[in-house]
């Protein structure tokens, strides 16, 4: 009779563990991309001089400056706020934690890698220091290999990526002209996303959101460029990026064809953004050109912070934090779509993703 009732007890176990009972309860994201995402990398990269570690950066949530490009929270800090886990570490930081022995292991909610200044090509910015998305890959890649990561926490956690924004707007700076026309320039950026792709289901990511980029032609940021126009948004700009977007969807559909086991979605911030710029007023938003914080023309021309830069008194009445970034308000209400609406993310939402379950 014990016996039996062990090894009925050794069955239910049993059974329970095969039943992937967790997965619809994410507990991790692992983030990759540009500023629209850094947490503070660039901050704890001694070598990197593209920088929001100073005030007034982070004075609406955080009340000091956290490496972040905004007033406040990412994307990525308001979803992890909807999962219900903590906000990711920046790498940098977490890394020196483990090396300094003030924390034995890599967090358990995910890792943000991502650098703000960087994109696709190793090329962008890399006079200013930043990690591109290669090497971004190359740090997780060195925490898997090494097992400081756990692999089945990697195959359960959201991976987002989001890159793009500063090989576009580079495109157009007027020293360095490039020698390649704009579709071969987008077709290369795409080329990469692809192989991100590729490495990253590889290591062992299964939940994998790649969103487009913005309008970049509309940023504050835009009257530092010669040919730019100011009372209206930058047409060749904005159809280079539509343009990679296109090719970002199609690489988000194919992923769970071409990868067993795997989800892809795509959000389309540049149809969120464009919603909010076309009616503001539904959004709570009065200020849609100009950066609330900065100088010039747009207040694109001087970056927030720097000596002899003008604040509004209300950043989030403000679509734009600074010349490049949208304020808190922006990202905050493009979160909630991104999470839990179905119109700019497909084919499911940021909830529905993390609360399915993949049969592994
Ligand atoms: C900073 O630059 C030095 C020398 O080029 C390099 O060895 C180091 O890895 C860099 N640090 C970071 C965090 O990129
Ligand atoms: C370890 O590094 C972190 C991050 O830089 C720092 O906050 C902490 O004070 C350091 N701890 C020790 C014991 O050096
Ligand atoms: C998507 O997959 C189809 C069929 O497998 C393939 O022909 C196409 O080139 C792929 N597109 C992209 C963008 O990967
Ligand atoms: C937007 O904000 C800028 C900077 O504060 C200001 O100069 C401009 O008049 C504002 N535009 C509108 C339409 O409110
Ligand atoms: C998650 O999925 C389960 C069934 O798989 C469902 O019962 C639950 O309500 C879902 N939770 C959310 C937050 O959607």
């Amino acid at each position: 009779m014990e016996r039996r009732v062990t090894s009925s007890v050794i069955f239910l176990l049993v059974s329970l563990s095969v039943t992937p009972a967790f997965a619809h309860n994410v507990q991790a994201i692992f983030i990759f991309g540009d500023s629209l995402f850094d947490a503070g990398n660039n901050h704890y990269n001694k070598n990197c001089s593209a920088q929001a570690d100073f005030p007034p950066y982070g004075s609406s949530y955080f009340h000091h400056p956290t490496g972040r490009f905004t007033n406040g929270r990412t994307v990525a800090d308001f979803i992890s706020q909807y999962l219900g886990i903590g906000i990711q570490k920046p790498f940098l930081e977490a890394q020196l934690e483990v090396a300094n022995g003030s924390r034995k292991e890599y967090p358990s909610n995910g890792i943000n890698f991502a650098s703000a200044g960087s994109g696709l090509y190793r090329a962008t910015n890399r006079d200013l220091g930043v990690t591109p998305i290669q090497d971004q890959l190359q740090q997780f890649q060195a925490l898997t290999d090494q097992n400081l990561i756990d692999r089945k926490l990697v195959e359960r956690s959201l991976f987002f990526f989001e890159s793009g924004s500063n090989d576009v707007f580079n495109f157009f700076l007027p020293f360095d002209a490039p020698t390649v026309t704009p579709d071969a320039y987008v077709k290369a950026m795409l080329a990469e996303v692809e192989h991100f792709v590729d490495q990253i289901y590889k290591l062992g990511a299964r939940k994998i959101a790649l969103f487009s980029l913005g309008p970049v032609g509309c940023v504050p940021a835009r009257s530092l460029l010669p040919g730019a126009p100011v009372n209206r948004c930058f047409g060749k700009m904005n159809r280079m990026a539509k343009n990679y977007n296109r090719g970002v969807e199609n690489i988000a559909k194919n992923i769970s064809k071409k990868y067993p086991g795997s989800v892809g979605v795509f959000g389309s911030v540049y149809g969120i953004f464009q919603l909010y710029r076309t009616t503001p007023s539904r959004h709570g938003i009065t200020n849609v050109t100009d950066a609330c914080c900065g100088d010039g023309t747009l207040r694109g021309m001087l970056q927030c912070g720097q000596e002899g830069y003008k604040v509004c008194e209300n950043p989030n009445k403000y679509l734009f934090w600074d010349y490049f970034h949208p304020s808190e308000h922006t990202y905050k209400l493009m979160s909630k779509s991104l999470w839990a609406d179905n119109k700019y993310i497909h084919p499911m939402n940021l909830k529905t993703l993390a609360n399915l379950t993949i049969v592994l």
